[in-house]
């Protein structure tokens, strides 16, 4: 099939890129494509609009092209396209560490740059592992991760990950890897407003392995503090508190995976901070410049980096870990005016603002044909469908399609509808994600 590219007016080819996490001949026997954004809306080629309810993919949540972002990458861009992040610095890195930096929970101040979520997960489990090694404990290597989550691609991340079908392929690619279950109790907490009341007892299973493994074996647990990628799973209440305790008592790094919930998703700067529990590592990237460029951050406990950096001989490089692109110049400028419009826009008090609207809405759902759970927090919605006889996902894919030929974007995993639209959501917009689902939903089988 060819196409032409509305910006160039050249053709296209569909053939030769391999899309990812896509039904790759489905999707080019007939392609969905965006060719503009702004604010709330995406535009088809052909000039149809397409509200956003997912902020892209969990990660634009000032909006999109935002004009001060816009104009500190492209000043960026005509002043440095890049620089050397090895034994080499630029003003820009400093600042978008500090920014960042700036809304992280108190005593985590010391930020890695990546430039994805997946980078950060296996940075994030290099550094667990060099802390203990440093501290004198290089015993402690398991790595215990959590049934449905999803730290990304790379391999740490694919490992620690539980998710089936992005793991059955590859075996073990990682040894010393563990997971305690997953959080989901439909039979309990089925639609649940903010964090369901059911299942902090879930949490006890992680004592259970590093019991097993025995302390001296474990380095480090990670999870999403609410789960998004699997489906939107809300931590029950009491359920994280418990993680901490256990970690505390048994010397073990807890990781908060916070690509999805870091600044503002879920009305705070980080689910840290709305939940009141604080990891040792917390991973972020999606929004933390707007999704512009590609970034992520690993941000640790001063103490953290301080045994990594301060254990090592002075004059050698105390973590050999890092990437050509670590803080590059233009996701660095997108950071620092992304981090600044959401100080000057207030967006995580927004998001916080608009969540008992938000909530009221997607609840209003409760009875619409095939919806068997709901739940939301922040600005998160999850919407659970009965999965079709034989045929997990169909359902869920069906009505992502019909929601885009509607004119809305709406995320799904398996049969789970996912909303985490951009935090400068209005109500009227709210409404009319929720009126597209309802009447999509009516339509198909
Ligand atoms: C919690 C979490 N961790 C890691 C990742 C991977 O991020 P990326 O796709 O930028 O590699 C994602 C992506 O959705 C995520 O949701």
């Amino acid at each position: 099939m060819k196409l032409e590219n509305p910006l160039t007016g050249s053709m296209i080819s569909l053939d030769e890129w391999w899309m990812p996490f896509t039904a790759n001949r489905h999707f080019k026997a007939a392609p969905r494509l965006l060719a503009r954004a702004e604010g709330m809306y995406y535009w088809t080629p052909d000039g149809r609009q397409i509200l956003d309810g997912t902020a892209g993919l969990w990660c634009v949540n000032a909006g999109h092209n935002r004009k001060p972002i816009v104009e500190a990458v492209q000043k960026q861009a005509a002043t440095m396209d890049y620089a050397p992040p090895f034994n080499l610095g630029h003003p820009v890195a400093f600042e978008a560490a500090t920014a960042v930096a700036a809304v992280a929970p108190e005593g985590m101040k010391r930020v890695f740059f990546t430039n994805s979520g997946s980078e950060a997960a296996d940075t994030a489990i290099k550094v667990a592992l060099a802390y203990h090694r440093a501290k004198g404990e290089p015993s402690r290597r398991i790595i215990i991760g959590r049934e449905r989550g999803y730290h990304g691609v790379n391999i740490g991340g694919t490992m620690a990950g539980g998710i089936p079908g992005n793991r059955k392929a590859y075996g073990a690619l990682m040894a010393g890897v563990d997971h305690i279950r997953a959080t989901h109790d439909l039979a309990r907490n089925a639609y649940s407003k903010g964090q369901p009341a059911h299942g902090a007892e879930f949490a006890d299973e992680l004592e259970r392995l590093i019991m097993f493994h025995d302390a001296s074996n474990v380095a480090a647990v990670i999870v999403e503090p609410m789960a998004g990628s699997a489906g939107v799973l809300i931590p029950p209440k009491g359920y994280l508190e418990k993680l901490r305790a256990i970690c505390d008592k048994y010397g073990v790094l807890l990781i908060f995976d916070e690509v999805i919930t870091g600044f503002g998703r879920l009305g705070a700067p980080f689910a840290a901070q709305r939940f009141n529990v604080k990891p040792d590592i917390l991973n972020c990237a999606k929004a933390i410049n707007n999704a512009a460029v590609p970034m992520g951050a690993v941000i640790v406990k001063n103490e953290i980096h301080d045994m990594i950096v301060n254990g090592a001989p002075e004059g050698q490089i105390e973590f050999l870990h890092g990437y050509t692109y670590s803080a590059h110049p233009l996701a660095c400028a997108a950071a620092v005016a992304t981090q600044k419009l959401y100080v000057d826009e207030k967006l995580f008090e927004r998001a916080r603002t608009m969540e008992p609207m938000f909530e009221a809405a997607l609840h209003s759902l409760k009875g619409a044909r095939h919806v068997i759970d709901i739940r939301n927090l922040g600005l998160v919605g999850g919407i659970e469908l009965e999965p079709r006889a034989g045929v997990v996902g169909k359902r869920g894919l069906e009505a992502h399609i019909k929601c885009f030929e509607a004119g809305a974007l709406v995320r799904f995993t398996g049969d789970i509808l996912a909303l985490s639209p951009p935090l400068i959501i209005e109500k009227d917009h709210i409404e009319r994600l929720v009126e597209t689902i309802r009447t999509v939903l009516q339509s198909i089988e």
